[in-house]
């Protein structure tokens, strides 16, 4: 079967790369989805391991349509039946893009219609009850009239890992910051230092990739509760996945923040992540003394100045981090900000600069090494 990993825009060739880590065949990489081929294993596989992926989709069928008509038909020849039975939940979510079919609530009601109709002719029912526990999230992205029909077999976004039981106001994603680390020069060699930690989401993602970890261990997939999946298969992958985790003593992996409460959130999420061996300690970037700071990367999410009446105190933050970072010694940097002009407050160039997105937030990772 094919399968699609879709992602944020800008994260693409990180989930390439993971899949690829995977073993497995990529058949096209495009904006926001990345599409490979894989059997149930790789299913398993891709749920549990990919750290910068929302989603693993089975992809059933793409075509082009521009009429209700058009859209009802192709969806009704497809052979639903293959995963559906006749009592499972089948809920449709649609989303549409410079096509003529921009109704997405319509584009759900055809789509309905027609999987019902399928399964009803195919199981010889005059309803179907919906109510077997097994439930297919079917996905429809239309662009340019182009429809993908996919089933969704992640549930809950994978950046939902488990370990975040609360968060601060403004946390990244997990699969953002899996991705500032896997974008950063950062090895075990090295000490990993976030002076806006937050919630803890940089320094855990660094840690769980440093021991080996996979993002999806500690949480369900909407396939365990798949008939036709075989479920001695994933108790076998969760196991190998366990098996393969490293212990570390000592993670050089150093958090602060000046919100005392804040820190204590990300400690609770630390543990949850299974890590007593982070370090965090409330501290203003400003107190610190980044003199000591020798062979470190840091990878951090500071404020943006996003609200009214932040931006000249952030745009100051922003001229005195360059002050502090200038007296590290032989130490990277990696932030993600949406302000465009944080190289001139920073006070340097930096070496390369990415776009990417904090949820709707257009961003840019600055990189200095
Ligand atoms: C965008 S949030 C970081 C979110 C974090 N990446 C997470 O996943 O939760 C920015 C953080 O910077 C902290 N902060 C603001 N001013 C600071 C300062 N002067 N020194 C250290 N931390 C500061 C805030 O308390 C906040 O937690």
């Amino acid at each position: 079967m094919q399968l699609i990993a879709t992602c944020a825009f800008g994260l693409e060739k990180l989930v390439y790369d993971e899949i690829k880590a995977l073993g497995l065949w990529v058949i096209k990489n495009e904006d926001g989805r990345v599409t490979f081929e894989g059997d149930e294993e790789a299913l398993i596989k891709a749920n549990l391991w990919l750290r910068c992926a929302d989603r693993v989709l089975i992809k059933i069928d793409e075509f082009e349509a521009k009429t209700f008509d058009e859209l009802f038909d192709q969806t009704n020849q497809l052979e639903w039946e293959k995963y559906i039975e006749a009592n499972d939940a089948f809920p449709i979510k649609a989303t549409s893009v410079k096509s003529a079919l921009h109704s997405e609530p319509a584009i759900q009601s055809i789509i309905k219609k027609a999987v019902v109709k399928r399964l009803q002719k195919q199981y010889k029912l005059e309803t179907l009850a919906e109510n077997s526990g097994a439930s297919y999230q079917i996905i429809i992205k239309a662009n340019k009239d182009h429809f993908l029909v996919a089933i969704d077999s992640s549930g809950e976004s994978l950046h939902k890992r488990g370990y975040r039981t609360r968060a601060n106001l403004a946390p990244i994603k997990e699969t953002l910051a899996a991705a500032m680390v896997k974008l950063s020069d950062w090895t075990l060699e090295k000490t990993l230092i976030d002076p806006f930690c937050g919630s803890g989401t940089i320094g855990i993602e660094a840690a769980l990739m440093a021991c080996n970890i996979a993002p999806g261990l500690n949480r369900t997939f909407a396939f365990q509760r798949w008939p036709w999946l075989i479920k001695e298969n994933f108790i076998k992958i969760h196991n190998e996945t366990k098996a393969g985790i490293k212990t570390i003593a000592k993670l050089p992996i150093y958090c602060f923040d000046i919100d005392a409460e804040v820190l204590k959130i990300a400690a609770v999420n630390a543990k949850n992540a299974g890590f007593n061996n982070l370090h965090f300690k409330r501290a203003d970037f400003r107190q610190l003394n980044f003199s000591q700071f020798l062979n470190c990367t840091f990878i951090t999410n500071p404020p943006y100045g996003e609200r009214m009446g932040e931006k000249a105190e952030i745009e100051n933050m922003y001229r005195e981090l360059g002050t502090q970072f200038a007296k590290t010694k032989n130490s990277s940097l990696f932030l993600i900000t949406s302000h465009e002009n944080f190289p001139t407050l920073f006070g340097y160039k930096a070496n390369k600069n990415r776009k990417l997105f904090n949820g709707h937030i257009r961003c840019y990772l600055y990189s200095y090494f």
